[in-house]
């Protein structure tokens, strides 16, 4: 018989280990917003993915699983809000614009040349990947999300295999390793990067530090991070809009609610000492929607309610009615002519794995 039971609550933000009560491994993922199935009658693996398959769509699209021991299989609901793949194209679109001037500054900072080798978390649907191929020798970029690798991967046909290689992994994986096929790609066993990159991902992290532990792994002594991460709560219109106020509220307590952190621009440097990373820079970038007019950002902004309004509803942080008023202020504020929209914060940071 299958039975799904809830792990016991702990308290917010806790990351302790929690013991398997099928056997006594335990696993540090085992968070409070997990859930267990156990297979006391099915104990396989076709028999999950069948039970997994009855769930509904949109269930299934937010839970990934994973193995934990013979009897037990662990599903976390992913704390990635927004859409992947085709769907994410458009909005990840208009995020490049914004952003782009101030990631190429970002990267000439860092000093990447073209005979760097570049290790890319999140590549999302390629926007900086593309940019770190035509400017490097070697990318390794990863998403952990199958339809994000598809997009990214069609996307940089041009670059040949030696230069460029996409693969799927998950950057908070405790034992986190590359698939070792991609170093037999490049001239010879080079397993450490020059540069290691992410921007925008941390924020979506339930566990940020492991993922720049891994990060400075894959680095060589010496080799330098860039990463990019917002502060949502500095996000505003000028003059003041209480629309765009209660977005950034509600997306914020969305985040707390999922256990991951989207003002976590503030805490790069003090979580890039604690990964072991020296000569922490950082500097923030505030400067509006520069190269988009109203009606783009309009667009963005809606788009983006769009990706996370149902997981608000979802979560109770918000009503599908207060979520219908919002998108209905937020789509009166743009047509309102003369409003000057500031995105969330950008914090900047380059940091150095030390030499010895
Ligand atoms: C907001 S998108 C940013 C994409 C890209 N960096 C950009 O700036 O255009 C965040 C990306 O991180 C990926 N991601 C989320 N959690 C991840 C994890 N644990 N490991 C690897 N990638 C992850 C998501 O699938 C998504 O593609």
């Amino acid at each position: 018989m299958t039975s799904i039971n809830r792990l016991p609550e702990r308290s917010e933000g806790s990351r302790a280990p929690t013991e398997c009560s099928e056997c006594d491994r335990w696993r540090k993922r085992f968070y409070a917003r997990s859930w267990i199935l156990h297979f006391t009658a099915f104990s396989s693996e076709r028999r999950l993915i069948e039970v997994i398959n009855s769930f509904p769509r949109g269930i299934r699209d937010i839970l990934k699983q994973s193995s934990v021991c013979n009897r037990v299989f662990l599903l976390m609901a992913s704390s990635y809000i927004l859409s992947t793949g085709e769907s994410a194209v458009e909005s990840l679109k208009l995020q490049a614009q914004i952003m782009r001037d101030h990631t190429i500054a970002h990267l000439e900072k860092a000093g990447l040349k073209p005979t760097d080798s570049v290790f890319e978390v999140g590549c999302g649907t390629g926007d900086v990947t593309e940019i770190l191929v035509q400017h490097s020798h070697l990318v390794v970029a990863i998403d952990n999300n199958s339809k994000q690798v598809e997009a990214t991967q069609s996307r940089i046909h041009a670059a040949d295999e030696h230069t460029f290689v996409v693969v799927q992994a998950d950057i908070t994986d405790e034992n986190f390793s590359l698939p070792r096929s991609f170093s037999e790609k490049d001239d010879g066993l080079r397993i450490s990067f020059d540069k290691a990159y992410a921007r925008l991902v941390l924020m979506h992290l339930t566990n940020p530090l492991q993922a720049l532990r891994n990060m400075f792994n894959a680095l060589m002594p010496g080799g330098v991070l860039m990463l990019q991460e917002s502060v949502m709560r500095i996000m505003y219109t000028v003059p003041h809009s209480d629309a765009v106020e209660q977005y950034t509220n509600t997306l914020v307590r969305l985040g707390e609610k999922m256990g991951v952190n989207f003002n976590i621009g503030e805490e790069l440097p003090s979580l890039c000492e604690q990964a072991g990373f020296t000569d922490i820079e950082s500097w923030n970038v505030d400067d509006g929607c520069a190269g988009l007019s109203q009606a783009q950002w309009g667009a963005f902004i809606l788009m983006r309610l769009a990706e996370w309004g149902p997981r608000a509803i979802e979560q109770g942080i918000a009503t599908q009615e207060q979520m219908i008023k919002l998108k209905g202020d937020l789509e009166a504020l743009i047509q309102t002519p003369g409003i000057k929209f500031y995105p969330a914060r950008q914090v900047h940071i380059i940091a150095r794995k030390p030499t010895v």
